[in-house]
């Protein structure tokens, strides 16, 4: 089997730890300069996820924006914006979504076996529907099939709260990149950047804090979460992945 891809998690939160408001419309969490940045870190990887409900919600494309860096990827014989992958239970996705309708990269949606011939149906020739698990689908069968059935090296998991507790409730995250916008939220129905779930990270197994950085009004915080951090930085150590050593539980 092909190695697990590299996994980085990329997410803004409000000061009090929200994804997002409970109001009808998307709450902007970032500014201009730091979209910029998650733009060439999503240049960086072969794929990017989100959930069902953040495909519905704020109906993303996904896509590298900026044509240099399009241009790169192009020059390295890559797509000019990494695949795009989500996973449904319940298999409510509308084929017109922007996912499905932006963008010439592959299109993967995972979802429960029973509902991926009904999908696979609807969606047609605008996504490849993989159907893997009895009720839903497990991160680690989802990392392992798109590393050996698709070449997928290097996978960024964009949110929302439901899809990163289970990346990282499962330990399978090589690096967090947590942006933290300067105001709260403070609505009980607003989604949370995760939910409950046994953590490899506690207080008496700390995460490694690798980066801060201020960009503008919001701070960037990056975290190795296993020893394979940093393989994808443009500039590795000449001795190559894993720059930090982190134990594993
Ligand atoms: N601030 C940020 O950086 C950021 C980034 C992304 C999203 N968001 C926000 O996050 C919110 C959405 O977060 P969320 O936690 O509600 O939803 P989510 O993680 O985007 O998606 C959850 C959905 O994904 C599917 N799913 C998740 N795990 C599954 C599994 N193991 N097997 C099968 N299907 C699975 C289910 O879809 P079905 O319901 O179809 O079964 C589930 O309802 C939105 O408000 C969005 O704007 C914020």
């Amino acid at each position: 089997m092909s190695e697990r891809p590299y996994v980085t998690l990329s997410c803004a939160m409000s000061i009090d730890g929200y994804l997002d408001s409970a109001e009808p419309h998307r709450l902007a969490m970032s500014n201009a300069a730091d979209l910029d940045r998650v733009d060439d870190v999503r240049a960086l990887h072969d794929a990017i996820m989100v959930g069902a409900s953040t495909v519905r919600r704020d109906n993303p494309r996904l896509l590298v924006r900026d044509a240099a860096r399009r241009a790169r990827r192009r020059a390295a014989g890559r797509q000019e914006s990494p695949a795009k992958v989500t996973v449904t239970a319940s298999g409510d996705l509308s084929a017109d979504a922007a996912f499905f309708t932006t963008g010439e990269g592959p299109r993967i949606v995972y979802c429960p076996r029973e509902r991926a011939a009904e999908l696979s149906a609807r969606l047609g020739h605008r996504a490849v529907v993989v159907g893997i698990g009895d009720e839903c689908v497990t991160m680690d069968a989802l990392l392992d099939d798109l590393g050996a059935h698709h070449g997928i090296r290097s996978l960024m998991v964009e949110g929302g709260g439901t899809v990163l507790t289970q990346f990282l409730g499962a330990d399978l995250v090589d690096e967090l990149h947590l942006v933290v916008a300067p105001f709260f939220v403070g609505e009980t129905a607003a989604p949370r950047v995760v939910g409950p779930a046994a953590y490899p990270w506690t207080a008496s197994r700390r995460a490694h804090l690798a980066d801060t950085r201020q960009i503008g009004d919001v701070v960037l915080l990056r975290y190795a979460l296993s020893d394979r951090f940093g393989m994808l930085d443009p500039d590795p150590e000449p001795t190559g992945a894993g720059r930090i050593a982190v134990e594993r539980p």
